[in-house]
């Protein structure tokens, strides 16, 4: 990194430390140590409202955990960019793919745009990770030209190979006010065929009760004073960004109910997570 990189990535930490982060928040509920008392803070008093918030957050990991090994493994996927991929922790995606792949053949490009989740992923992606498979870039998903033109500049990602595009635990910070459709609408024209979208998000679908229908309510209120307001949504209302892809078994469902395996949270009882997701394929 030049000095005058470092320095505006230390200028764009500092800016950034004054709202807790939705990338700091999950780091702290899914146990990671890239967090800051103001995300802390926060976080617990999130959690005040929704005592399980910090179980939905690692549902949402462990969804995603799972999806990457089923591409990388049954699906035969090479190639992985995750939107909003977040602050390094267990179970990063090209460590999974790795352990899918012993041929240790997939490429991943991670995106974000969140300054601290980016220095922390080159970090360790420098310690640990192989520069010529793996890159984290910064771009903004809310800006899908320039983000794909940054991915394809990489020249990791092959244009005529299927791709996993994982957008997990990212679109309930897209409210539908900012055109969530656009967005999935150019990144799916832009995979080719076979490719794989995997989407998951939050959701506010049958509530157990009315106390907590106004608690996830408030979540979304709450979330108002950090840097990535939001938005829940049913799994009608999400299904649409799918498009016209082919949702592969077990379809749209709750995050658990999603091929579970032996740590599943959650697995006996799905609807009670409060995170849905899917993996698609394009015809
Ligand atoms: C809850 S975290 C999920 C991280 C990771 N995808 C995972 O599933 O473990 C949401 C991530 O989305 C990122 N994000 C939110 N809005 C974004 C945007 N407009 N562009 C890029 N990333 C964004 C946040 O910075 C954060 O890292």
């Amino acid at each position: 990194m030049s000095s005058t990189d470092r320095d505006s990535a230390l200028r764009a930490i500092e800016e950034s430390l004054d709202k807790p982060s939705a990338a700091r928040i999950y780091d702290y509920f899914i146990g990671g140590d890239t967090n800051y008392a103001i995300d802390r803070a926060f976080a617990e008093k999130a959690r005040e409202r929704i005592p399980l918030l910090g179980e939905y957050c690692r549902t949402s990991r462990q969804f995603l955990g799972r999806t990457v090994r089923w591409l990388a493994g049954e699906a035969g996927i090479r190639q992985f960019v995750d939107l909003g991929s977040g602050l390094p922790t267990a179970g990063n995606v090209h460590e999974v793919a790795d352990e899918a792949r012993p041929a240790h053949d997939t490429r991943v490009v991670y995106t974000d745009n969140e300054p601290i989740a980016l220095t922390h992923s080159a970090m360790l992606l420098a310690d640990t990770a192989d520069p010529e498979r793996h890159i984290a870039i910064a771009a903004d998903l809310m800006d899908p030209d320039e983000l794909w033109s940054r991915v394809m500049a990489t020249k990791l990602i092959d244009r005529d190979e299927p791709v996993a595009l994982l957008v997990n635990a990212v679109l309930h910070f897209v409210k539908d006010a900012r055109d969530p459709d656009r967005l999935l609408e150019f990144y799916r024209d832009h995979l080719p065929s076979g490719s794989l979208l995997v989407l998951s998000q939050m959701t506010n679908e049958n509530p157990t009760s009315d106390a907590e229908r106004q608690a996830l309510e408030d979540l979304a209120d709450y979330y108002e004073n950090t840097t990535n307001p939001g938005q829940l949504r049913t799994s009608e209302e999400f299904a649409r960004f799918f498009g016209d892809f082919e949702l592969v078994e077990p379809g749209l469902v709750y995050a658990p109910a999603w091929r579970p395996d032996a740590d599943t949270l959650f697995a006996k009882t799905p609807s009670e997570s409060r995170v849905i997701g899917g993996v698609a394929r394009k015809p």
